[in-house]
């Protein structure tokens, strides 16, 4: 069972996630546990929502609409978001919901990405093994926020928790994911939503 924090809520929080395949997590099946019921925070997952991948747009934009802070909450693929989340993406911030005429339904509102990664704080480096540090790579996502008007908040990441057949999980993988669902929580619970930070 994943550590979990109840508190007071301040920001009325979606909670969008994605995972392509939760029954074999390690990270997001925790991270599911800690934040569900806390106040004020509902949680939308999407493959388990729309296994055949048909995404109700009116019901997510009717989510959207009774959110002040949208978060992504995602195990990083290719570094970038799951397809189902992109396809989120690609069909609820729609032309006159998100954008175009009339399409001013995110603006003012927040966006907070909170992910996993399989490699290192330090592989994601200029230069390094990933090439590049992670708020280089999220710089899609920055300027999809930045386009429909919505504010990007610094990411809340957990390195260095690789899921993956044949690679092996680091011994404290498990107490790592635990303080990251704590983090979460409070992170969640926060009145003011620009707090986050970067876990080593
Ligand atoms: C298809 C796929 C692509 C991945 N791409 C990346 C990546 O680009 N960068 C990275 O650090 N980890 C990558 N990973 C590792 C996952 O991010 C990692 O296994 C996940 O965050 C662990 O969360 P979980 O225990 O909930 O599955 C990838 C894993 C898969 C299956």
């Amino acid at each position: 069972m994943a550590p979990s924090r109840a508190g007071p809520v301040a920001v009325p929080t979606l909670v969008i996630v994605s995972h392509t395949d939760i029954a074999s997590s390690r990270a997001h099946r925790k991270l599911l546990d800690a934040i569900a019921g806390l106040p004020g925070v509902v949680v939308r997952h999407l493959e388990a929502l729309y296994p055949d991948g048909r995404i109700d747009v009116a019901r997510e934009q009717a989510a959207v609409l009774a959110a002040t802070r949208i978060v992504f909450q995602f195990p990083f693929n290719w570094y970038s978001t799951p397809p189902l989340l992109k396809a989120w993406q690609d069909d609820v911030l729609a032309v006159g919901f998100a954008f175009g005429p009339g399409g001013t339904h995110l603006r003012g509102k927040q966006l907070q990405l909170v992910f996993t990664a399989g490699g290192t704080r330090e592989s994601y480096r200029a230069g390094g093994h990933n090439l590049f540090e992670v708020t280089e790579l999220l710089k899609p996502l920055e300027a999809t926020a930045h386009f429909v008007g919505m504010t990007m908040l610094p990411p809340l990441v957990l390195y260095y928790v690789p899921n993956v057949p044949g690679i092996p999980v680091p011994d404290d993988a498990d107490a790592r994911i635990d303080a990251f669902c704590l983090r979460y929580c409070d992170l969640l619970a926060a009145p003011e939503a620009a707090t986050a930070v970067t876990l080593p």
